[in-house]
């Protein structure tokens, strides 16, 4: 029986404990989710705020079968190691603008406000989500037909339960533990004139 990871995260100040249940596991348990686990994961991003409500984000993402090897083949070798065997693998996708002409200049800010609400739900849910930067851009443009003028790719979530952290590889079982953040006066600053 695996234990439920608990993070222990010390918060600066006051803080919903709900941010601080959300970590990135490494060790996922290969327990598929269910379709309406799924989406309510979107559901949750559905709902994020965005620029002009221009909801740039797009989710592509794969469970199972040959549509699963090739996600799994689009994550770069060091995330490979692990991320293959969470149930659910994500591509963030970001539009750059509308068939319209107007650009969306903060597509990013606003994708990004959408994955954390999946973390989110997800940790409300009792699940796991990892982000991943080490994914292949170009590849991810090519085959899943993503016109560079018209996505911006930015990131891969592998989401699902947590599993045994002793399958990792041992360097990857040492990062298996929370980490610290800057102080709350070095990202925040009341600003002061002069
Ligand atoms: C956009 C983004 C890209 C990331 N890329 C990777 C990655 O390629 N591989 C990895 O193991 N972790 C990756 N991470 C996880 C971060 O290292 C992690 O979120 C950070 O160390 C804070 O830890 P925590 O999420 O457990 O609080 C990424 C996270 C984000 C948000």
């Amino acid at each position: 029986m695996v234990q439920q990871a608990r993070r222990e995260a010390t918060p600066g100040s006051e803080v919903d404990d709900i941010f601080l249940q959300r970590w990135s596991t490494r060790a996922f348990s290969p327990d598929p989710l269910t379709q309406s686990e799924i989406d309510t994961l979107f559901e949750a991003a559905r709902w994020a705020p965005s620029s002009n409500n221009s909801q740039p984000w797009r989710f592509l993402y794969a469970t199972d079968g040959p549509e699963r090897e090739l996600f799994n083949s689009l994550l770069r070798p060091g995330n490979q190691k692990w991320a293959t065997s969470a149930p659910l693998l994500v591509i963030v996708v970001a539009a750059k603008g509308n068939d319209e002409g107007r650009v969306f200049r903060t597509n990013q800010f606003d994708t990004g406000a959408a994955w954390m609400s999946i973390a989110i739900q997800a940790a409300k849910m009792g699940l796991f989500t990892h982000a991943m930067g080490g994914i292949e851009i170009d590849e991810i443009h090519d085959k899943l037909d993503l016109p560079r003028d018209r996505y911006d790719v930015i990131a891969g979530i592998a989401v699902g339960r947590r599993g045994d952290p002793s399958g990792l590889d041992e360097d990857l079982q040492q990062r298996e533990s929370p980490s610290g953040r800057k102080s709350l006066s070095e990202v925040a600053e009341k600003w002061a004139q002069g």
